[in-house]
């Protein structure tokens, strides 16, 4: 008998905008691959601050949010014995390589990236940090000399700049970033319960997952289904149903196979399929809940595990970084004779 061959190990890094809480588009694009992801590989995930300030964040929420964000990790279930958890701005290292980065990243790249065109626009005067986001993004990644990025489609073009960015710095310097890959879209885009945006706290098409089931409720109430389907006798399409979606992520697969049944023969409406979800929703975020309970009760809990997660993530980024000060040139003291 053979063993099994065993899938590689592979490095990953993510990271999150701390908005606060996470909410429902969070967990099932992002956070619930990554508690799965941090079973098989050796994972790093980060909360974003430093990325944060670009988007006009205030100073006197932001340390709330990040908080607010570690707690939804640690409710997910992401593990700190098993992945490095930790806040990008307790790492100096990633301002430093994004720094250098500059030095291989031209201009018009940073200009031709569609999120940078849609977020220019809201400015009368641009600010760098705008332009430059994704070079800190590429160092977030490179730092760690990740091989793997689990992202959204959104991110797409940002992880396409992080390689070349990487092919660049290594054509100058010597060859010693990874290529990252990037695992994207493994969920697919959620759609909020608006119907048409993708999830996001700031539209209010989704809902937290802190939430207790009336809140769940009174959010999947407003819910857009099939606009076709005005009366509770007409016939349902699922298949264009979002609520019939999110059933597919949440629901029990058999019972989403019955729901779905029951839509086209109208023996179910569409206020009890939502009822449905809202329960699902209920039954998914009920442990996390309890969870975060106990951090938000332990907060000193939280702090360890974030001072601890830097404390690894920094041993690694003093390695690179010395690695490429060396390999630029700045290391001067190799200029000063020994002896
Ligand atoms: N730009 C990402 C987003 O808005 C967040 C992010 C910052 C990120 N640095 C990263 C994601 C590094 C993956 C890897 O979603």
């Amino acid at each position: 008998m053979t063993d099994e061959p065993t899938a590689k190990r592979r490095r990953i890094f993510s990271g999150m905008q701390p908005s606060g809480e996470a909410h429902l588009g969070n967990f099932l694009g992002a956070l619930k691959p990554w508690v799965e992801l941090q079973e098989q590989h050796d994972c790093i995930w980060c909360i974003v601050d430093d990325h944060a300030i670009t988007s006009g964040s205030d100073p006197k929420e932001l340390p709330r949010r990040t908080f607010d964000l570690a707690v939804s990790y640690l409710a997910v279930g992401l593990d700190p014995e098993k992945a490095i958890l930790f806040v990008q701005s307790d790492v100096a290292e990633h301002t430093e390589l994004a720094w250098l980065f500059n030095a291989v990243t031209p201009v018009g790249d940073l200009e031709r990236m569609t999120q940078y065109k849609d977020k220019s626009q809201q400015f009368e005067s641009v600010p760098a940090g705008i332009l430059n986001y994704p070079i800190l993004q590429a160092a977030d990644i490179l730092l760690y000399r990740a091989d793997a990025v689990p992202v959204g489609e959104d991110q797409r073009q940002h992880l396409e700049l992080t390689r070349d960015i990487a092919r660049k710095w290594n054509a100058a310097y010597g060859d010693y970033f990874p290529e990252p890959e990037g695992l994207i879209g493994t969920v697919g885009r959620i759609v909020g319960l608006d119907g048409n945006a993708k999830m996001s706290k700031s539209l209010g098409n989704t809902v937290g997952i802190l939430a207790d089931p009336d809140e769940i409720w009174g959010r999947v109430r407003t819910a857009v289904t099939d606009p076709q389907r005005v009366k509770r006798n007409d016939p349902g399409r699922p298949e264009v149903c979002n609520v019939y979606t999110l059933h597919g992520h949440l629901t029990d697969p058999l019972r989403v196979e019955e729901i779905a049944d029951q839509c086209r023969t109208a023996e179910i409406g569409c206020v009890d399929c939502k009822r449905i979800l809202a329960e699902s929703i209920s039954e998914t975020f009920a442990p996390m809940r309890e969870r975060a309970e106990h951090f938000r009760r332990r907060p000193d809990e939280v702090r360890d595990v974030l001072d601890h997660g830097a404390e690894r993530a920094r041993a690694i980024a003093r390695e690179t970084i010395g690695e490429v000060r060396e390999r630029m040139g700045l290391d001067w003291r190799s200029a000063v004779p020994s002896g």
